[in-house]
């Protein structure tokens, strides 16, 4: 079953066609980053009208790239929220107008299952239960999955995200946006143990987290060593970077070991960061676990992941009527 995946969530435009949830034939991403870097953020009037510019070539690329003929696609999986109200209409829009048009089924997807669902794009997949922490720009939470379907929120965040916090100390280091990726390259040439900052609630109890403090601990250092010429950005890149893996990694570990669940995934932009890549399969090999992390393009968003959730959604039956609306929170 050919599905063209669709997904305008906030700052991508993107789309794809999947065969039967597993095979990428066609993935096309296009980023807004230069319209909103020099804004610090995502603006969210503008990722509107960019993906109103961009919806149409990108469907058309993607399509074109797949191989198949617009008659072969059988339904259209779309993303439904959470994001950005203007910018999910604009994708919503378009896919209930174009499966109305062919007379195919119209799936909306919740987009964190859409990420969970990105580990089946890749030959390797994680079988039933596994334990999956999601970490990105909007959400960071840890769930458990019983099925492409079925899945449980263990502990979630309690103010920022992981990517937010990413991006919020980038911006105060004055590095751009979106900042993850660059502290990511920057840490390589910094040294973790310079500056130890706060890992908060490690050691809490539970599966939530908190993000915002880490943040403050940066904006507060740098503050006080304003004046000093021998801080170096790297190392404070690299300690910042630290204390969030370590705190993820712990926390999906201890949640995999309380369900005795031996399959964990990382999954979400944040998935893309060398130091959480390596931390969670180092500290997984010791206990006995099997890590599941998608390739780089398919932690960050994209339509391939909606596709493939799309596919299970519809083989569970799983309807969008052509008169249904967007969300804009995680229900
Ligand atoms: O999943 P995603 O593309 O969009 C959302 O659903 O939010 O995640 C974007 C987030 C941004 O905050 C970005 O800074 C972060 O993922 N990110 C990274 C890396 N690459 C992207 N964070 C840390 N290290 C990276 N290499
Ligand atoms: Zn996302």
């Amino acid at each position: 079953m050919f599905i063209l995946g669709i997904e305008t969530s906030c700052d991508e435009t993107a789309a794809a066609v999947v065969e039967d949830g597993t095979a990428v034939l066609s993935s096309k991403v296009s980023s807004q980053v230069e319209v909103h870097h020099r804004y610090g953020g995502v603006v969210p009037e503008l990722a509107s009208r960019k993906h109103l510019e961009s919806i149409v070539p990108v469907v058309a690329a993607a399509i074109r790239d797949s191989g198949i003929n617009t008659d072969q696609i059988e339904a259209v999986a779309v993303t439904r929220g959470p994001g950005l109200v203007g910018a999910l209409l604009v994708g919503f829009s378009f896919a209930k107008a174009y499966a109305y048009s062919l007379g195919i089924p119209l799936i909306g997807v919740n987009h964190l299952e859409g990420h969970i669902n990105s580990v089946f794009l890749e030959s390797l997949a994680p079988p039933f239960p596994f334990v999956a922490l999601l970490a990105s720009g909007g959400h960071t939470g840890i769930y458990y999955v019983t099925s492409h379907t079925t899945i449980e929120l263990m502990g979630q965040t309690r103010d920022d995200a992981a990517g937010e916090a990413f991006d919020k100390v980038a911006k105060i280091l004055g590095l751009g946006y979106p900042g993850g990726e660059i502290i990511d390259r920057l840490s390589r040439e910094g040294d973790p143990r310079k500056i130890a900052f706060t890992r908060p609630y490690l050691n809490k109890s539970g599966f939530d987290f908190s993000f915002s403090g880490i943040k403050t601990a940066v904006s507060l250092y740098v503050h006080k060593h304003q004046s000093d010429h021998k801080i170096r950005i790297p190392d404070i890149a690299a300690g910042f970077q630290e204390a969030v893996v370590e705190v993820l990694a712990f926390k999906l570990i201890n949640a995999a070991l309380k369900k005795e669940c031996e399959h964990i995934a990382v999954v979400g932009g944040v998935a893309a960061n060398s130091g959480l890549r390596h931390k969670v399969r180092r500290d997984a090999e010791r206990q006995g676990l099997k890590v599941y992390i998608p390739s780089v393009k398919l932690c960050g968003d994209n339509a391939a992941m909606i596709a493939a959730a799309g596919y299970h959604y519809f083989q569970a039956g799983i309807e969008t009527k052509l008169t249904d609306d967007v969300f804009s929170r995680a229900k």
